[in-house]
């Protein structure tokens, strides 16, 4: 298990090839096993390919052109995170309405739900990058609005996966865990 953890990377760059259904339906799967308070199951998966991959890049892209109207070299290379990845997994967490501590346990158990799909990818040789910022539009209305997704679901991440088209071997050094343990 820790050799797996340590191997995982986030992945930005993949192969035009698409990810097969029966690959998609392991990932979603795995994401389902995720602990969860009081099993409320919080999370709610968007899946995009082909043409509705496409028409999330146009709302991107015009979310970009918004934001940035003086920088179109920064959209256009902010628009590569999207448009050469075959495979976006939305993924949403449940608002509950009046209880700010069950919708924030919701996300963690979201949270847990994204790591399962990523670790499952890994396996499945694919590769994977969780975004919010930028094209990931989690912290926008855009995306929300264009999956239809209730006023009763926050975004979550936005997943980009396909088949790798780099091999990760530089190591992300990660701080001891003294460094960042209190033992009591
Ligand atoms: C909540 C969250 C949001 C992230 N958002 C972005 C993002 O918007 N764009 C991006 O390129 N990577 C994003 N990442 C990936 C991180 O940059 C990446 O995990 C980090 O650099 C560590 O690298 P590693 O995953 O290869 O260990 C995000 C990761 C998490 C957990």
């Amino acid at each position: 298990m820790l050799e797996a953890l340590k191997k995982r990377r986030a992945i930005r760059n993949f192969e035009s090839r698409e990810v097969e259904l029966d690959k998609i339906e392991t990932l979603l799967e795995a994401a389902t096993y995720a602990p969860n308070d009081r099993m409320r199951e919080p999370w709610h998966f968007y899946v995009l390919q082909g043409d509705s991959l496409k028409r999330y890049e146009q709302v991107a892209l015009d979310y970009l052109n918004k934001r940035f109207p003086t920088k179109p070299h920064l959209v256009e290379s902010s628009m590569k995170a999207i448009t050469n990845t075959p495979l976006v997994i939305v993924v949403t967490s449940a608002i509950v309405e009046g209880d700010e501590g069950a919708t924030k346990d919701n996300v963690f158990a979201v949270s847990s739900s994204i790591m399962s799909i990523w670790l499952m990818a890994e396996q499945l040789g694919l590769g994977m990058v969780w975004r919010t910022r930028g094209v990931g539009l989690v912290h926008d209305t855009a995306l929300h609005d264009f999956i239809g997704a209730s006023d009763q679901e926050q975004l979550v991440g936005t997943l980009c996966i396909g088949y790798p088209a780099e091999e990760i071997t530089s190591e992300k050094k990660r701080s001891p865990f003294a460094e960042k343990t209190t033992w009591l």
